[in-house]
């Protein structure tokens, strides 16, 4: 190989090296960040980042990894009440530390988790009370709960705790179960203690067929994805997007 042909692939090399960089710079950013218990969470985010997927927005997801062992269901009506109890006293529970990485500016945290006894979630408090400030000041962040029925109070307490840290805090995105009360109430917590209510052979499956999201809302969040997809590529104000609260259920 001759000094001219060396010479001429390294110097494309580093044309090259310095477009990606360049489209890097440019291409949009979104975060997911989440704590799921169930997988209620999870399972509507990957709509949501199904819908962002379809512009051109690179989508990171940071899942908060819990330092103490969670299990679902916690198994016994004993356990599921402790667990309620405490989470309504808004027990931290302490998470991993986040890779230095995270702590840049995105064009759009989405901040996701499910209501505990009305708060948010035992991981997501830690965030908040550890990083949020670091990671979260003057970023825009949407709120994004998963829950039975019962929102308000988590999506209050949410927006004062991430104002605090200094976030622009968007309209939220809520997602509620699709069965109807007493039965949503009932379905959790028997799932919650280690039943099985919506199987076929549960006295509750008809009126309890499924336990948290469907189908049908999994695509909903595809299609606020989508939405925010749009505005975010066309650097519309994120902050004028209202989406109904909750997402009608099916
Ligand atoms: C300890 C505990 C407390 C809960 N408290 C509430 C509540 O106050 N209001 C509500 O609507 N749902 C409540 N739920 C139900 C969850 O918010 C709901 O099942 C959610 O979809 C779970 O999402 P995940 O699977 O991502 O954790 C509670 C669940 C647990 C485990």
């Amino acid at each position: 190989m001759s000094y001219c042909t060396v010479y001429s692939a390294c110097w494309e090399s580093i044309c090259l090296k310095k477009i990606n960089r360049e489209n890097a710079v440019d291409r949009q950013r979104v975060l997911l960040i989440f704590f799921s218990f169930s997988s209620q969470t999870r399972n509507l985010l990957q709509g949501l980042s199904k819908g962002l997927g379809e512009y051109d927005i690179d989508v990171e997801w940071l899942q908060l990894k819990t330092l103490e062992t969670l299990q679902f269901p916690p198994g016994s009506y004993w356990a599921t009440l402790k667990m309620m109890l405490t989470t309504f006293f808004r027990r931290r529970i302490p998470i991993e530390q986040l890779d230095p990485d995270y702590f840049r500016p995105w064009d759009l945290i989405v901040l996701a988790g499910p209501t505990w006894s009305y708060h948010p979630s035992g991981p997501v408090l830690s965030l908040l009370d550890r990083d949020g400030e670091r990671l979260l000041k003057n970023q825009e962040v949407l709120p994004f709960i998963s829950c039975r029925g019962y929102w308000r109070m988590h999506h209050w307490g949410l927006r004062r705790l991430l104002k605090e840290k200094g976030a622009e805090v968007l309209s939220p995105v809520v997602f509620t179960h699709p069965v109807p009360e007493p039965w949503r109430t009932i379905g959790v917590f028997l799932k919650l203690a280690g039943k099985t209510p919506e199987s076929g052979k549960s006295w509750l499956h008809n009126f309890y067929p499924k336990y948290g999201h469907s189908n049908r809302q999994v695509n909903d969040a595809k299609a606020i994805g989508l939405i925010l997809g749009k505005h975010i590529q066309g650097k519309k104000d994120l902050g004028t997007l209202r989406f109904p609260t909750p997402v009608p259920a099916d």
